[in-house]
């Protein structure tokens, strides 16, 4: 049995607390967190603590904590030579406390309390100092994940850069598209069938492939109505910017 801790109790933690519970080999034997509060979120049967002092002895500890406060928190740890992994995208290896061995498990997904999760199909990037603890990060990977990965700092940036543009941003657009819809009495739901088929379309072929709208034909009259109709200036700025970006790419002249 390999057995881990915790360190965090966010939404990644929570996840991945899930999928360890249910992993052949895994025992989750610890959640740590600085406040109490979150605990109310994971099951009984998990032992939990508030306190540096209680962290139980582990295999590997798994620091699931807001990016910036990451290397300040592995400093602090109360033990040393023991496997510490973040479970970030954009941080890199080296800012964990050095007292440590370092490493990364990041689960490439968007995680949210409230929002179930497939962890089979959840690809995993890890990262490690040594071959033994790299091998220990894929046995743990692959207890949750059929998808897990070797890849560096500096590719997992980039990764995760790509992941902010076609999961947050993607996101922020349907916020738009939501407003725009119920602010004039339509429901939302009637755009989620092409919202699917538009994320469907990817398994056929490539995003530049699968382009289509008035920016793509540079059909300018559509495009000048549509600038007019909407109210926010920061909402013309974005469909201007994404307009003549899309216009760009295809050779065409800008708006
Ligand atoms: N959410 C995602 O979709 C996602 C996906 C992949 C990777 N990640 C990465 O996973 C990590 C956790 O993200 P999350 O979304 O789970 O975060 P989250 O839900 O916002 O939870 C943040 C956690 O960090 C703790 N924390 C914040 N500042 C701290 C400090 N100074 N010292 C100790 N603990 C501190 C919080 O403790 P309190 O409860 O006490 O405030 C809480 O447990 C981040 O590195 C993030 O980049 C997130």
């Amino acid at each position: 049995m390999i057995k881990v801790v915790l360190l965090g109790a966010g939404n990644v933690a929570f996840h991945l607390a899930k999928a360890f519970l249910h992993a052949k080999d895994i025992q989750i034997i610890q959640v740590y967190n600085r406040s109490e509060d979150a605990f109310k979120f994971f099951p009984d049967t998990i032992n939990i603590t508030s306190s540096l002092s209680e962290i139980l002895d582990a295999d590997c500890y798994i620091i699931s904590i807001s990016d910036d406060s990451i290397a300040g928190f592995s400093a602090t740890l109360p033990f040393s030579g023991k496997l510490v992994v973040h479970t970030s995208g954009s941080v890199a290896m080296n800012p964990l406390n050095s007292k440590n061995r370092k490493g990364v498990f990041y689960p490439l997904q968007t995680f949210s309390k409230n929002t179930e999760v497939n962890f089979a199909e959840t690809p995993v990037f890890i990262e490690a100092e040594n071959e033994t603890d790299l091998q220990l990060l894929q046995k743990i990977g692959r207890s949750i994940s059929e998808k897990c990965y070797n890849i560096t700092s500096e590719q997992r940036e980039k990764l995760h850069l790509a992941a902010v543009f076609v999961c947050n941003f993607v996101n922020h657009l349907y916020h738009i598209g939501y407003e725009l819809t119920t602010k004039n009495d339509i429901p939302f739901d009637l755009l989620k069938p092409l919202i699917k088929e538009t994320a469907r379309k990817l398994d056929d072929g490539i995003p530049s492939a699968m382009q289509t709208g008035p920016a793509k034909r540079n059909d300018k009259k559509t495009m000048a109505k549509q600038l007019e109709i909407l109210h926010l200036q920061e909402h013309k700025e974005i469909y201007s910017l994404l307009s003549n970006a899309i216009t760009n790419q295809y050779g065409r002249k800008k708006l």
